[in-house]
């Protein structure tokens, strides 16, 4: 895998505006006096289109409605309704922040994952569309009565997007969430909370399935489920400024090859999960092969249940049965 294979996959996110045409008139900087919400809208485009932002003119509706609370349809019902300084001084704030090409969710503060709006902020990764893939895959390879045999791990859980919404799809499943970051797991307690399972989704600290010590009994996990960082070491300087310079390295670096982190599942993962319980681990472009290969050399441990392609048609998800080897 390069960076380039699936930097167009870290840059991927929300859903896409389509584009509108507008012309430039002006900076961000003059105080905004008088400024209408059309004219604020052609600012902000204008200083995104600058700043080289794909489809900066459907962004810059979002900034605007997150800063202004004002929807993309009264921007064309009412383009000549005059925003006050301060409503100004906002927008200007969060076109500002976007034309240093800091990510759009971080701005507007959530990310939609299965069709709920997860809460994000710095310092921890953004959900991306092709993890659904992931929870789909768990979905689609157990049953609700196999959950209830032992415990969803979901090793590396970030803003919680996976826990929780396999917490959601399977009421009778208690969910563990891992994370090394700490404001990873605030976050991922509080989209828990916001989700209504904050009850069933528990939050452990520590590095790797290692942290699941004195939390869960060796081989009763039912599922651990993992989106780890596969990007290789020397690839992540060459991921996009929005990817590269604002989420988190730990959440991207997969060491020299980008495979380090599946040897680390695979091994430890043998520990934790259950005879007939599964692995299910997202993998970035080209390294399902290599991630199955692997898998086969863990002498019998492990079983190719599945290997599923995300929206895009890309192998995203490697799916393990563990054997009784
Ligand atoms: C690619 S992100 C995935 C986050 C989330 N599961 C998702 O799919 O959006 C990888 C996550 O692994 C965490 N991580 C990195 N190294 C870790 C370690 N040694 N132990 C536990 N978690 C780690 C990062 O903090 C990050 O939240």
């Amino acid at each position: 895998m390069t960076a380039a294979t699936d930097a167009g996959r870290l840059r991927r996110g929300r859903a896409r505006h389509g584009a509108d045409a507008g012309d430039a008139d002006g900076d961000a900087d003059d105080g905004g006096d008088g400024v209408t919400l059309w004219a604020a809208w052609q600012r902000g485009a204008a200083m995104l289109r600058e700043a080289g932002v794909d489809n900066a003119d459907g962004e810059t509706f979002w900034l605007m409605e997150a800063a202004l609370g004002c929807s993309r349809a009264a921007v064309f019902a009412h383009p000549d309704r005059r925003v006050t300084a301060a409503e100004w001084a906002r927008a200007a704030s969060a076109f500002r922040r976007r034309a240093a090409r800091e990510p759009l969710q971080y701005i507007v503060g959530t990310q939609p994952f299965l069709g709920r709006e997860f809460l994000v902020r710095r310092g921890v990764f953004i959900p991306r569309p092709d993890t659904e893939t992931l929870v789909e895959a768990v979905l689609a390879a157990t049953t609700a009565a196999a959950d209830e045999r032992g415990p969803m791990v979901d090793v590396g859980t970030g803003s919680g997007c996976v826990a929780v919404s396999l917490a959601l799809a399977r009421p009778s499943a208690r969910v563990v969430a891992t994370d090394c970051s700490l404001p990873a797991l605030h976050l991922a307690e509080e989209n828990a909370r916001r989700h209504g399972v904050g009850d069933r989704v528990r939050l452990v600290n520590g590095d790797g399935p290692a942290a699941l010590s004195g939390c869960v009994g060796a081989g009763t996990v039912s599922v651990m489920v993992s989106n780890p960082p596969y990007i290789p070491s020397a690839d992540v300087d060459e991921l996009p400024p929005d990817v590269r310079l604002f989420e988190p390295r730990d959440a991207l670096d997969g060491g020299p090859d980008g495979l380090a982190w599946y040897d680390r599942l695979l091994a430890e993962g043998r520990t934790w999960v259950r005879p007939g319980g599964l692995l299910v681990m997202e993998v970035g472009a080209g390294q399902a092969g290599a991630v199955c290969r692997r898998a086969r050399a863990c002498g019998g441990a492990w079983a190719v249940r599945e290997v599923r392609r995300d929206a895009a048609g890309v192998e995203r998800v490697v799916c393990l049965e563990r054997t009784r080897a």
